[in-house]
């Protein structure tokens, strides 16, 4: 079988971490015997710049007819028209293609402990995973509408889209350590009210699973003080973007964090937490290693190359605690050199 793949480069940094993806891809496929295709198109603001749209009719279907999606990212300060965002072809394509589920795990290893922001003695360990509903609340609902004096933003969800979310995330629990924590904002948001009551029906046909309800305000500051106690988290839309760059820290750098972004069926996307930026762009300083672990997801999820991730995510990981790395992990290296350390050991 031979994987088809679509490389959405995008903006800003994107295209110097895809390329070495790229680079990686190949050589993997050699080592570990399997065959794809690659192919790569506009996405985003240098899609604004070459056909007026974030995200076109032919890049959408490429994406549709992949067997897997990898991204770099979007968006950056030349693309200023509030109507025409680099940023709004990335929220297409997720509701284009019902990615609903966003999977953002965040491990602190043994090597990163010492560069996080938080105490070495409380982070130490911390191994959990938040599941983001994607496709819904208040990125989607309708109506949204905005002028110079009134701007209305409306936060929906029903009972189907947080039934799916939450079972996405009741069997990812049950295959880590059967600890669920829902987050939500019950005691103001209606959706917040439906939100929690349709997880505690899920949650009948889990009862292996512990299940705990904390208010978003509650678990930014539990992430803080004790990220330890969290196994896999369960949130919205909105509240799942924020927590999860939060989340994305933790291990020393922003730079170090993968996702995945999957329907029920369909193709997958994958794409480094981190965004585009465009303040480090084309200095051959971004960390690649957020993109090569999204990359190892989707050795892992899409194309069951179990062995070919594991051995990209070790390479990572021994990198990282040589401080073979680029500067945010404490290195000196440049994004070409890490690159090719990671290439030296395939
Ligand atoms: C993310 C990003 C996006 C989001 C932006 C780029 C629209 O912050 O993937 O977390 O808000 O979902
Ligand atoms: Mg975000």
């Amino acid at each position: 079988m031979t994987y088809r793949i679509v490389a959405l480069p995008g903006d800003g940094i994107g295209p110097e971490i895809m390329h070495g993806a790229l680079q990686i891809l190949e050589q993997l496929s050699d080592r570990f015997n399997f065959s794809y295709t690659a192919e790569s198109h506009d996405f985003g603001g240098v899609a604004i710049d070459n056909h007026g749209t974030s995200l076109t009719d032919s890049t959408f279907q490429a994406c549709e007819s992949a067997d897997a999606i990898l991204l770099g990212a979007v968006g950056g300060p030349q693309w200023t028209d509030p109507h025409n965002r680099p940023e709004q072809g990335l929220l297409d394509l997720r509701q284009k293609l019902n990615l609903f589920a966003n999977i953002r795990p965040t491990t602190v290893t043994d090597g990163t402990s010492h560069l996080s922001p938080i105490k070495e003695e409380r982070v130490k360990g911390t191994d959990f995973v938040i599941v983001r509903e994607l496709t819904s609340g208040i990125y989607f609902g309708q109506p949204k509408s905005w002028d110079d004096h009134q701007a209305l933003d409306s936060l929906t969800y029903t009972r189907e889209e947080i039934e799916r979310i939450a079972r996405v995330a009741f069997d990812l629990a049950q295959s880590r350590q059967q600890k669920l924590t829902s987050v939500d904002k019950e005691n103001v948001l209606a959706s917040s009210k439906l939100w929690r009551s349709v997880i505690n029906e899920v949650a009948q046909d889990y009862p292996d699973v512990e299940v705990e309800h904390l208010l978003v305000d509650a678990c930014a500051m539990h992430l803080i003080t004790n990220p330890n106690r969290f196994d896999v988290i369960v949130t919205e839309n909105l509240f799942g973007d924020i927590l999860s760059d939060e989340a994305s820290v933790m291990p020393g750098a922003l730079g170090l964090s993968p996702s995945a972004s999957f329907s029920s069926e369909g193709p997958r996307l994958y794409e480094p937490i981190h965004g585009s930026a465009p303040d480090i762009a084309n200095q051959d300083k971004a960390n690649p290693f957020g993109m090569l672990l999204s990359l190892a997801m989707c050795l892992r999820e899409s194309f069951n190359q179990e062995e070919a991730a594991s051995h990209l995510e070790q390479t990572i990981y021994d990198l990282v605690r040589q401080e073979k790395t680029t500067a945010d992990l404490g290195g000196q290296y440049k994004t070409s050199e890490v690159i090719q350390f990671v290439a030296n050991n395939i």
